[in-house]
């Protein structure tokens, strides 16, 4: 079978992990750090903190830009759901900015409407769906007029760069950015997520929050009679001062994730190539299916390739064209049903409806396969099965 995507783990990221578990510290130990300061510098961030998931960063993050009852974070339709889920871990609540069909991220006219519409909204999670940066300039103009924050869902876009050349993750336009080093991820930790941030209390925050709430980084205690004794600091002593999570990674994790790192820029590279070859195989106008993201090749991380089809000019159903890529051994998925039409959303209120442009792009959406061990053969099968669904 050929999945639609695959982690790449080689003799090195094995070694590494066996390294971490003959060395000493399992968890809360240096590798965390190292692989923190590894993406801080390749980001171009000032901060960085390692958490246990992707969804974990998104809660912190949420948590840390001041979401909480009374407060909105908006988000894009088409997404995971955890980039909308944070906005009610953190107590607050979530609304929808529809998206541009012509990148699948979140249109900045959409949300324009919203944030105009609700002055409740206080923080803006655009996603950059598939790896392809969203329009952070106009993103971040918007949020400002609105004052709200941004925290950028780059879940699927660790290796990605905006137009002018910074890379996703240094934080330029926003206060926060998130990823995820599941395995179908650019990198993989098993699991695990990571935050940057250029802003000092916000990292000092997510490190507290991280850990039960317990102070980081010698925060000043507010106990004093108990954190030291004849004016002498208690080396034992530490507090919590605010209410966090058990949210920590374990330097296993660290150890896999920072040799998988080292072989970024190439996994990009290989993703690159792969877009490419289906950009250029699927460019004639007479098929009845076209790359969804249409621009931006060169910026992106390529995490998905998605196609858009014309199922009623193919004379196939969607559920069809699974079963015969499957049947040829091709794996395929759609990414995604949107947030606000899984029933939990929809018993809060929210109606697809109010998001054509989404719902249209989930219609006709599936991902085919694209992953660093994709070989030029099985991509050429991949094509030429796809190909026959013209029949
Ligand atoms: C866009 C997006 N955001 C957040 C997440 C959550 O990441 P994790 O699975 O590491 O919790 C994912 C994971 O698939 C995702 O695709």
């Amino acid at each position: 079978m050929i999945p639609y995507g695959k982690h790449h783990i080689d003799e090195e990221d094995i070694q590494a992990v066996v390294s971490v578990l003959r060395g000493g510290a399992l968890t809360q130990g240096p590798t965390i750090e190292s692989f923190e300061q590894a993406i801080a510098h390749y980001v171009g961030a000032r901060y960085a903190v390692a958490v246990s998931s992707g969804t974990a960063a998104l809660h912190l993050a949420a948590l840390a830009a001041g979401i909480g009852p009374g407060t909105k974070l908006v988000t894009s339709p088409i997404t995971f759901i955890a980039s909308a889920n944070a906005g009610l871990y953190a107590g607050g609540d979530v609304v929808f900015a529809d998206i541009d069909p012509q990148t699948v991220n979140m249109s900045p006219s959409c949300l324009e409407k919203v944030l105009k519409a609700d002055p409740a909204i206080k923080v803006v999670v655009p996603v950059h769906f598939a790896g392809l940066p969203c329009d952070m300039p106009a993103i971040k103009s918007l949020a400002d007029t609105a004052e709200a924050v941004i925290i950028e869902d780059a879940a699927h876009a660790l290796g990605a760069t905006y137009p002018d050349g910074h890379r996703v993750g240094s934080c330029i336009n926003s206060l926060m950015t998130i990823f995820s080093f599941h395995p179908v991820k650019a990198i993989a930790a098993g699991e695990g997520g990571m935050i940057t941030t250029n802003d000092e209390n916000i990292y000092r925050k997510l490190l507290r929050l991280r850990s039960h709430g317990i102070n980081k980084l010698n925060d000043e205690f507010q106990l004093a009679e108990q954190s030291s004794t004849n004016g002498e600091l208690n080396a034992w002593y530490y507090e919590m001062q605010e209410l966090g999570f058990h949210y920590r990674i374990t330097d296993i994790q660290c150890a896999l994730a920072l040799s998988q790192f080292k072989k970024l820029d190439s996994f990009i590279e290989k993703r690159r190539e792969i877009a490419t070859r289906y950009d250029l195989a699927f460019r004639d106008k007479s098929i009845n299916f076209k790359p969804a993201q249409l621009s931006g090749g060169s910026q992106s991380a390529h995490h998905l390739y998605v196609l858009r089809f014309d199922f009623d000019a193919l004379g196939l159903s969607r559920n069809d064209c699974i079963k015969r890529l499957r049947g040829a051994g091709i794996v395929t998925q759609v990414h995604y049903l949107p947030v606000p039409m899984h029933p939990y959303y929809r018993n809060l209120g929210f109606n697809p409806l109010d998001y054509p442009n989404s719902v249209s792009y989930y219609q006709e959406s599936l991902s085919i396969p694209m992953y660093f061990d994709l070989s030029n053969n099985q991509q050429n099968f991949v094509i030429n099965e796809l190909f026959k669904l013209q029949k």
